[in-house]
């Protein structure tokens, strides 16, 4: 059997392991230059005037919803097709998540539909980047700002991307990246929120920090939490943003690979780009077509674990997960685009260190799997 191929890996060198060891030595384990120097590195990808580190994407997102003045009674329009954070963040605050159906090239919002979803409670977008898909985001922005509304780029899974000029995170009043493990570069668990305002800067600032507006420990100006990043996650993330090109690059090559193998294949819809989307290339995630009937998917899946392929079904509908049918109200039916594709979309191994041999094994079990399976069914009947 040969050696299985995880669904992702973070890529780690020994400038990671030193820098994390060097700060080690050091008595500033926490607040201290690494988050400093951290910030400013993912400042500038984003292409931000300011960056606040945080422990993870969810506590950035929910930073972010306070900063914007999201409180209950409010609405916040955003994706069924995501994350759970993305439409999490809106319940944190006591908010309503509307959520909107998306667009099935793009996978993203449909910003065809937003308009139709604002009312007067309607405070805030959460706009995701799913799979780093920055697509749509110029006209949410237009929008936002004809309604009045704040726009947040959910940018988690799309750190150090581009469409056309303008990079992701700065689209909105604010962008959350996020650094888990699986991500383009990691921090072990981590976060960061990018921003031109000072004001909602400043905010997230004392948010993170238990509500501290100033050096003193025990003085705290408004109600906050302890969602900061240690220095020795900050160190990591300072040597991986410092690898960045590098790693996208070898991402960008493993992606190609696929689309190369895949791109004729009769039963696949692969991701749409267009020459504008500079992707940072977060998973590869293929759909299978109308030849195969929704719980097919999940025999796939089973067919390619057996054979040691990791993959997983990103991503399930948010609006069907036992705790938001409650919260909202929504059942089966209610978002027909998002249900349709969340049957179809198969996550497949994807990193940076990816080979092209790799890539050839999926492609070769995926492929006759996928036939196996239509095989199988015809049996059936
Ligand atoms: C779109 C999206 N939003 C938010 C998050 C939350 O990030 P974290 O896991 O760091 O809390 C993730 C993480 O996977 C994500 O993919």
């Amino acid at each position: 059997m040969p050696a299985s191929i995880p669904l992702s890996r973070p890529d780690i060198t020994q400038k990671e392991i030193d820098a994390v060891v060097d700060v080690l030595h050091t008595s500033t384990l926490s607040i201290g230059p690494r988050i400093e120097q951290f910030e400013r590195l993912c400042a500038k990808v984003a292409g931000r005037r300011h960056a606040i580190g945080v422990s993870s994407g969810t506590a950035g997102l929910h930073c972010a919803m306070i900063a914007a003045g999201v409180e209950t009674g409010h609405e916040v329009i955003t994706t069924p097709f995501s994350f759970v954070a993305s439409a999490n963040c809106a319940l944190f605050v006591g908010a309503k998540p509307v959520f909107v159906d998306i667009d099935p090239k793009t996978l993203n919002i449909d910003v065809t539909k937003v308009a139709a979803a604002i009312t007067p409670k309607t405070k805030a977008i959460v706009a995701v980047e799913v799979f780093g898909h920055p697509g749509g985001m110029v006209e949410l922005e237009q929008l936002a700002q004809q309604h009045e509304l704040v726009l947040i780029e959910d940018a988690c899974e799309g750190f150090g991307g581009q469409f056309a000029e303008r990079k992701v995170g700065s689209f909105g009043r604010a962008g959350v990246f996020a650094f888990y493990p699986n991500k383009q570069i990691t921090t072990g668990e981590g976060g960061m929120i990018v921003t031109d305002d000072d004001t909602f800067a400043h905010a997230c600032r004392a948010l993170r920090n238990q509500g501290r507006e100033g050096m003193a420990w025990l003085a705290h100006q408004r109600l906050g939490y302890n969602y900061r990043l240690s220095e020795i996650n900050a160190a990591l993330g300072v040597a991986q943003v410092q690898r960045l090109d590098e790693i996208l690059e070898k991402r960008r090559q493993v992606a190609h690979w696929y689309i190369e193998r895949l791109m004729t294949n009769r039963y696949l819809i692969l991701p749409t780009l267009d020459d504008e989307t500079h992707m940072s290339w977060f998973v590869f995630v293929v759909r299978l077509n109308d030849l195969f009937e929704p719980g097919e998917r999940d025999e796939v899946m089973r067919e390619l674990r057996a054979e040691g392929i990791g993959c997983n079904n990103y991503f399930p509908p948010i609006h069907l997960q036992p705790y938001m049918m409650e919260a909202t109200g929504h059942t089966a039916g209610d978002f027909p685009v998002t249900e349709y594709v969340s049957a179809r979309t198969l996550a497949l191994p994807f990193f940076t260190g990816m080979t092209r041999k790799q890539v050839d094994r999926v492609c070769d079990v995926l492929e006759k799997t996928l036939e196996k399976t239509l095989m199988e069914r015809k049996g059936r009947f």
